[in-house]
């Protein structure tokens, strides 16, 4: 339909998408070839099936799994931006989450370079640039989320290759009996270092959790964010500071089950209230998206014409950590 192809075809930002998440399967299954790694099953189309975010995270960690040497992260990043860009996305800020790597003996150095290398090379090919967040796994806890900000500070003081596009720290995984204002000092080493201060709450936990992190963690993004409308404080705190969320509507249905449908998701009270809530499409290739379908698919949920959808791209883009020249170029 003619709404929907423009809207492919409209320049959008993902600042919400996880590099892991955007790995082919056919490029699992020649990964896990190549490295020796036993898969559940060959076929592609079978690799990518979870019934709750448990179980997600099961395939997050598979997936992780095939990614051992510097090519195979070249690999990703340039198959991510390559088939992003071919959906409109103009820019991206893409977390990657290297703890599994990190405890099985890879090199902070060589997945960041490699990284680099794939995204420079799509880069030049597509001229869609991305940025890198480095996120924790709260799976390990919060000593080694400390450790991994600290590794990527000493990294970057060396100038080391890729390192500067790593321009900011998250954290993701589970959030079930996770205290995130642990993960304190791991925020207060990257704000003095200057990098930008994300993190994932609120895929399954309260509005409570959401204002928590913003106090002890000074996050100036919200990934997910989705129960932000229970608390009418942070709310209004979340408006007058415009302090983004990066809403990813169809994973909080099909990932972590927030809603039934897409049209019970509440991307438009959110909005409504004022708040900078953008879309974004959190791990493509495991839920069988793309920027354009999704930005077509809540268009239809919520009645959305085009200048809306406009506005929801351009609010994408204030919402970056582009510096006001390049945000001013992508308008
Ligand atoms: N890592 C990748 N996708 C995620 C999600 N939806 N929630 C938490 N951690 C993730
Ligand atoms: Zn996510």
């Amino acid at each position: 339909e003619a709404l929907a192809r423009a809207l492919d075809a409209l320049p959008k930002v993902d600042l919400h998408c996880h590099v892991e998440g955007t790995m082919r399967p056919t490029t699992m299954v020649e990964l896990a070839r190549k490295n020796g790694v036993t898969l559940p099953s060959d076929d592609p189309s079978e690799l990518y099936t979870y019934s709750s975010l448990d179980e997600f995270l099961a395939v997050f960690w598979l997936v992780q799994s095939t990614l051992v040497d510097r090519d195979d992260w070249a690999r990703l990043a340039y198959e991510a931006v390559t088939d992003s860009a071919r959906h409109g996305v103009v820019h991206q800020e893409c977390f990657f989450t290297p703890a599994r790597h990190l405890a099985g003996g890879q090199d902070l150095a060589v997945i960041v370079a490699g990284l680099d290398e794939g995204l420079g090379a799509a880069e030049a090919e597509t001229g869609t640039t991305c940025r890198l967040i480095a996120d924790m796994d709260r799976a390990f806890g919060p000593e080694a989320g400390r450790q991994l900000v600290d590794e990527l500070v000493d990294l970057r003081s060396a100038r080391a290759p890729g390192t500067d596009r790593v321009i900011g720290i998250g954290m993701d995984s589970t959030e079930l009996a996770v205290d995130s204002t642990t993960y304190a000092p791991a925020y207060d080493v990257a704000r003095v270092a200057g990098l930008r201060l994300t993190g994932h709450q609120g895929e399954n936990s309260g509005a409570q959790q959401i204002a928590d992190c913003l106090d002890a963690l000074g996050l100036e993004r919200v990934d997910h964010g989705v129960p932000v409308l229970d608390d009418a404080v942070l709310t209004s705190r979340m408006v007058e500071e415009r302090i983004p969320i990066t809403v990813c509507p169809t994973s909080n249905v099909v990932i972590a089950h927030c809603f039934e449908r897409l049209e019970d998701h509440v991307l438009p009270q959110m909005r409504a209230a004022g708040l900078l809530a953008t879309v974004n499409t959190d791990d493509p290739a495991l839920s069988d998206l793309d920027l354009g379908r999704e930005y077509a698919a809540v268009a239809k949920a919520f009645g959305w014409g085009w200048d809306q959808m406009v506005e929801l791209a351009l609010d994408g883009i204030e919402a970056s950590w582009l510096d006001d020249s390049e945000k001013a170029e992508l308008r």
